[in-house]
C-alpha cells in the first residue's frame, strides 16, 4: 500500500488543521497515512514513506526553525528519498507575509533530495502548495485535501521508482 507521511509544525493550530486535511485527502485517495508533529517525526518516517508532505507556519517570511531543523537533519538520509513524491503547505498571518517563499523553501529541501514535487493548480490553493492566511477556511481545507490526494495517487505511480 502507498504510504504518505505528513509532517508539520504548528504553534497555534492553523498548520495543524491543514495537516489533518492533507491526511484526509491522501486517505481518500487510498493511501496509508501517518501524521506527525515535527517534534515527533523520525528519519525512519521519511525513508519509509512513498509520499512526504511538509507543513510549517510562515515565520519572518520563511519556514519555522523547528521545520528547518528537521530538514537539515535529513542530510543523514541523503540518497534515500530519491523519487519520493513531495508537497508543501503553510499558514501565514498576512497574505503577503512570505507564504510563497515559505513553500519554496520547503520544496527546496525536497528537490535537493531528488524528490518529485506536486504543485497546486486549484484557485483556492497556492500554486506552490496549499496556503492559509490565519485559520484555514473551507476552500483552503479542500485545497489541502486535494493536495494530499494527488500526492498519494502520484506516489502510487512513481514512488520508490
Ligand atoms: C515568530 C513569528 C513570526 C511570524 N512571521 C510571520 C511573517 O513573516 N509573515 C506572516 O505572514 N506571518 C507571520 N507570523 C504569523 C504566523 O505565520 C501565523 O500566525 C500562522 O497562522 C501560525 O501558524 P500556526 O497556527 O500553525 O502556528 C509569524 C508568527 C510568529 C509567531
Amino acid at each position: 500500500m502507498t504510504k504518505v507521511l505528513v509532517v508539520y509544525h504548528s504553534r497555534s493550530g492553523n498548520t495543524a488543521r491543514m495537516a489533518q486535511a492533507v491526511a484526509e485527502g491522501a486517505k481518500s485517495g487510498g493511501a496509508e497515512v501517518v501524521v506527525k508533529k515535527v517534534e515527533e517525526a523520525a528519519l525512519e518516517d521519511l525513508t519509509g514513506a512513498d509520499g512526504i508532505v511538509l507543513g510549517a507556519p510562515t515565520y519572518f517570511g520563511t519556514l519555522s526553525a523547528e521545520m528547518k531543523g528537521f530538514i537539515d537533519g535529513s542530510v543523514r538520509v541523503r540518497g534515500k528519498l530519491e523519487n519520493k513524491v513531495g508537497a508543501a503547505f503553510t499558514s501565514s498571518g498576512s497574505p503577503t507575509g512570505g507564504n510563497e517563499t515559505t513553500l519554496l523553501s520547503l520544496i527546496q529541501g525536497m528537490l535537493i533530495h531528488g524528490m518529485v514535487i506536486v504543485g497546486d493548480p486549484l484557485e483556492t490553493g497556492g500554486h506552490y502548495g496549499a496556503v492559509a492566511v490565519g485559520a484555514p477556511d473551507a476552500g483552503v481545507l479542500i485545497a489541502c485535501q486535494k493536495l494530499g490526494e494527488r500526492v498519494g495517487k502520484l506516489a502510487k505511480v512513481v514512488g520508490g521508482a
